[in-house]
């Protein structure tokens, strides 16, 4: 008999639905976040878990609404912004989410981002697809190199780290700011920054890996996007609201920011849509986990984790 009964509140890839029900007592509701809460309840009702995205935000009111079968909440991603952590403690709930597995994915997409804005790669894209291209000359679409460039990264968890340790590929040396400075094993030679103005002040691009928090919220502002050097570079894989966007646009449109690699966004889908106009905003539809690898390991991680709950075991990737 399969130790744990999980309602699967979303459209997880095939290959993911297949291993779930090969190792969990599993019911499908791939479209439950058009459906109203009362139906979700309903479906879940004698069930352990719930497996749900980012896009689902879990407030209190959500968490107070579940069956009192339901013991964990499994989020499909490593990003916990959108879950009330301290009602899901009040109501004894275990949170699971999906760290580590994604970080690769997640680092490569900063780089590809940090080329992007670096290389002009939506006004090379424009040119070529357009048809308007009249071939080579030593004027057209003169970006900016990563080589001997300073890196900044918001953020040296999992992910900021695995930036830098390809940033420092591309011969980049790497500042960061955090709470706290690094054990030197994981810094590697990263310089630790802790004053922000500061180390928005000595770096030629930042990229922005830190968790959504009440103090991270529109981190990004005006006047730290004042204290950049001019023509820096700014890449997000974290989440939209930490950066202010009527600061990054104006930035943007004046040039003090060179360029943008954004694969998050405030109100996603509805980016702003003042971000579709800047040729120097190279904009990806939130893909930095979305690959093959990733997609499968996060089903296995939260697999895993809900069998050890229901095994009475503590895994790895409870934050709850
Ligand atoms: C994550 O894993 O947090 C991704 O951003 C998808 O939500």
């Amino acid at each position: 008999m399969k130790s744990c009964s999980v309602l699967v509140a979303c459209k997880l890839p095939d290959e993911v639905e297949q291993d779930i029900a090969a190792h969990l007592d599993a019911d499908f509701m791939a479209d439950a976040r058009s459906r109203p809460l009362p139906e979700l309840v309903a479906r879940l009702d004698g069930r352990d878990a719930l497996i749900l995205l980012a896009m689902t935000p879990v407030d209190a009111d959500f968490i107070a609404a579940l069956p009192a079968s339901v013991k964990t909440i499994a989020t499909y991603s490593v990003g916990l912004d959108h879950i009330d952590l301290a009602a899901a403690r009040a109501r004894g709930l275990a949170v699971l989410h999906t760290p580590d597995v994604l970080t690769d994915a997640v680092a490569e997409t900063a780089l590809l981002l940090l080329l992007g804005a670096a290389r002009r790669a939506t006004e090379s894209i424009d040119l070529i697809r357009s048809g308007a291209w009249q071939g080579w000359s030593p004027t057209q679409l003169v970006g900016v190199e990563l080589t001997g460039k300073t890196l900044g990264i918001l953020g040296m968890g999992r992910i900021g780290q695995g930036i830098a340790e390809r940033a420092r590929a591309f011969g980049m040396q790497i500042t960061y700011h955090n709470r706290k400075p690094l054990a030197p094993e994981l810094a590697k030679g990263a310089v630790h920054q802790a004053d922000a103005m500061a180390f928005l002040g000595a770096i030629d691009a930042l990229a922005i890996a830190c968790p959504l928090t009440e103090e991270t919220r529109g981190f990004l502002n005006a006047e730290r996007i004042a204290a950049m050097r001019p023509g820096a570079l700014v890449v997000n894989i974290a989440r939209g609201p930490v950066v202010d966007d009527d600061a990054l646009i104006a930035a943007l449109e004046s040039g003090h920011v060179r360029a943008a690699g954004l694969d998050v966004f405030t109100n996603e889908p509805k980016l702003d849509p003042r971000y579709l106009d800047l040729p120097n905003a190279f904009l990806l539809p939130h893909i930095g986990s979305s690959t093959v690898e990733s997609r499968r390991a996060m089903g296995r991680t939260l697999i895993d984790g809900l069998t050890a709950l229901a095994d009475g075991r503590d895994p790895p990737n409870r934050v709850a």
